[in-house]
């Protein structure tokens, strides 16, 4: 039998949580395929600070390096909330391991399940149909940008004053910009033919470069793929009004950061959205939202991003195809049957069909099986 290792990092939060069903239904893919997964945990963010005062420990790269895929849960949790950078943070541990690991791309599908139409903010007719990827740079830009904070002596113009002053740095290179647009490209291949660049080239001189180098990208290897350019702030409007109108979005870090979450609320929750990053060695693979401490540890929390994370983990690790459509399918058909997390509930859920993480968990995977 076919063996895979992967090193599993739950995290804080709803981590550890929602990580045990995604372990679930890996397991019961491994039973219907004949691959074993032999899985190894570590220690990232929160939790890794707690243990070890660094939200990334060298074993915990190392595990992940010696891995065939990393599942992630979530970092992140108000005991370790501060404002002074000199502390550490988890988040320090997921963009540590994103930057170490080369996981440039990130791939974030959008796609609504036929029963969750209803539980969008969005009316039905916006909202049906809807079948998107971002496509987010995921090492460069701000986050990954010089940043200083320091008290400023002279202070400078009319109010002027002496005070704190704090830098971050927007920076990219071509080859950064490269790289990444072709990945949105080949993804554009392989569905509907059409890519949204998002950018801020009305003001930013990042966005220009990002500009003309997705464009020579597109005109030299591409030339069959639809190319439109869009600002990021017409974008976050055009998601809300017209989703339908996108197949592929690629963007810079910080842009994609923050329409992804505005995408998500589409599908109805932040708790259906999975992803993908990926670089040129073993990738990583997450759910798109947060920790959620709010609601860890109450056995409540939504468990699908995590499980269609292993979907997506199936197909870009293991080259699974079956296996990765049989846990969309299984979602689909755990949803079409009326069965919800509390999240995705509406008024006309009927109580007895919502359940917790567990449960929801039990459900998919024994549909997995078939
Ligand atoms: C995400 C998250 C992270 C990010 C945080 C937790 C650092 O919001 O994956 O979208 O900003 O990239
Ligand atoms: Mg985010």
């Amino acid at each position: 039998m076919e063996t895979k290792k992967i090193c599993l990092l739950p995290g804080d939060g709803i981590g550890p949580e929602i990580i045990a069903e995604g372990v679930k239904v890996l397991d019961a893919v491994g039973k219907k395929y004949d691959v074993a997964f032999d899985y190894e945990e570590a220690l990232i963010g929160g939790c890794a600070i707690d243990a070890v005062g660094n939200p990334l420990p060298e074993e915990t790269l190392d595990a992940a390096r010696a891995s065939d895929a990393v599942l992630l849960a979530a970092v992140g949790g108000p005991k370790w909330d501060t404002t002074d950078s000199s502390k550490p943070r988890p988040e320090q541990g997921l963009l540590g391991i994103r930057k170490q690991l080369g996981l440039y791309t990130n791939l974030r599908p959008v796609r609504i399940f036929d029963a969750l139409r209803d539980a969008s903010t969005l009316k039905p007719a916006v909202v049906e149909g809807v079948d998107l990827v971002i496509v987010r740079e995921l090492t460069g830009g701000l986050y990954f940008g010089h940043r200083e904070r320091f008290y400023d002596e002279e202070g400078a113009g009319a109010h002027g004053g002496r005070g704190q002053r704090a830098v971050d740095t927007l920076e990219y290179r071509e080859y950064e910009i490269e790289r990444i647009a072709r990945q949105a490209f080949r993804a554009a291949q392989s569905r509907h033919g059409r890519v949204h660049s998002i950018d801020k080239a009305n003001v930013l001189d990042t966005s220009r470069l990002w500009r003309e180098v997705v464009h020579r990208v597109h005109d030299e290897e591409f030339p069959e793929i639809e190319l439109v350019d869009m600002l990021v702030d017409n974008t976050a409007m055009q998601l809300v009004n017209n989703p339908r109108q996108f197949d592929v979005i690629v963007t810079e870090n910080m842009f994609g950061d923050i329409l992804s979450d505005e995408a998500a609320q589409i599908t109805g929750s932040l708790g259906m959205l999975a992803s993908a990053s990926l670089g040129d060695g073993v990738g990583l693979f997450e759910p798109s939202h947060g920790s959620a401490p709010d609601i860890a540890g109450r056995g409540i929390a939504n468990p699908l991003a995590q499980i269609l994370s292993v979907g997506m983990m199936l197909q870009y690790a293991f080259g699974m195809v079956d296996a990765a459509n049989d846990v969309t399918r299984a979602v689909s058909q755990v949803l079409d049957e009326g069965w919800r997390t509390g999240d995705l509930a509406t008024s006309a859920t009927p109580a007895d069909k919502v359940m917790g993480t567990v449960a929801m968990g039990d459900l998919v995977a024994r549909h997995i099986a078939g």
